[in-house]
């Protein structure tokens, strides 16, 4: 079945119930499919890297996956010791000895992640049987947390909604610097409601300024440093206003309004914005398209995102 795999290739994981989406995005953007196997996308390694842009309905990828015929199980820990300390099982094919493999190497610890703190240290490989005497591997996850799960100890007292998990992700694990750089600096909080975000910002320090339609919950409200104004974020007059080092936004709305807003706060020299990019049915990469062509803009698919992604510009 995976005969045809060229010595270098790459191996997406698709986000739960995008898989449709993301073979979709893949044919847009250029990306030929060598073989598909539940969440698992295999392509080549020169494709991914020549394609216009990164998929953004991507959980994890694993670049420069190579393939390893092993007689034995015993023969394949040997193999897979000497290349990396610790190894986690993508289960493709032959789940149970892919575990038995596993269970005879060091294992990576699986804890749930505290918020802020840095990075764990504990370098790891993937693998996965192609079948019960071959498995890929990849010495290079992108990321730090097997499979991509970013799953924190929560905060079930304090913040009102559980949209504040996409922000602890976004300053735990893609932006430590920016959650470094917010203390004390004035951001907006744009479709705040209930404040799950505002509650994040005004923990780090930021002077947050929320705006919703609708309003915060009493204990967002409460925290001295969030000033809540119940308006519509669209209406905001830019010189009306205190200017904002960073705009965070989680509004509902579509794509092409969002990017308006966006080009708004661009044009007086707003520098710095995390906003969710919330999709209807279809995606509209039309707007992706736009996004991205904001220069040093980058969109990640978090963990904690639903039918929809985050534009950072940091
Ligand atoms: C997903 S919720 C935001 C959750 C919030 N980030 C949190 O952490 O609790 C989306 C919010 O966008 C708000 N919204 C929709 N249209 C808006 C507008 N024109 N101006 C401001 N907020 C708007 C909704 O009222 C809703 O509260």
């Amino acid at each position: 079945m995976f005969a045809s795999l060229p010595a270098s290739f790459c191996v997406l994981l698709a986000k739960k119930d995008f898989v449709d989406e993301l073979s979709r995005e893949l044919a847009l953007i250029g990306i030929p499919v060598l073989q598909k196997s539940d969440l698992l996308f295999f392509v080549s390694q020169n494709d991914f890297n020549s394609a216009r842009r990164r998929p953004i309905w991507v959980q994890d990828f694993w670049p420069d996956c190579r393939i390893l015929e092993f007689p034995s199980i015993a023969k394949a820990q040997q193999k897979l010791q000497t290349m990396a300390k610790r190894w986690a099982h993508a289960s493709l094919h032959c789940h149970r000895r892919g575990e038995l493999i596993c269970e005879g190497l060091p294992r990576i610890k699986k804890k749930r992640l505290e918020p802020f703190l840095p990075r764990p240290d504990q370098s790891f490989g993937v693998f996965g049987l192609i079948d019960e005497k071959s498995l890929f591997y990849c010495l290079t996850p992108h990321s730090f947390i097997p499979f991509g799960y970013h799953e924190f100890v929560e905060d079930k007292k304090t913040p009102p909604s559980r949209a504040y998990l996409k922000l602890w992700e976004v300053f735990s694990i893609h932006r430590p610097h920016l959650a470094r750089e917010l203390a004390g600096k004035t951001v907006f909080d744009l479709g705040a409601c209930p404040g799950g975000w505002s509650y994040v910002l005004s923990r780090i320090g930021a002077e947050v300024f929320a705006f919703d339609k609708a309003p915060l919950d009493e204990r967002v409200t409460q925290l001295s440093n969030v000033h809540y104004r119940q308006e519509s974020a669209f209406g905001l007059v830019p010189s009306s206003v205190p200017k904002p080092f960073a705009i965070f936004s989680d509004i509902i709305c579509y794509p092409t309004r969002l990017f308006d807003l966006v080009e708004k706060w661009r044009a007086v020299g707003v520098e710095h914005f995390v906003c969710t990019i919330k999709f209807q049915k279809e995606t509209d990469y039309e707007t992706v398209e736009k996004f991205l062509a904001i220069p040093g803009s980058e969109i990640i698919q978090l963990y904690h995102n639903k039918h929809e992604a985050t534009w950072i510009l940091d």
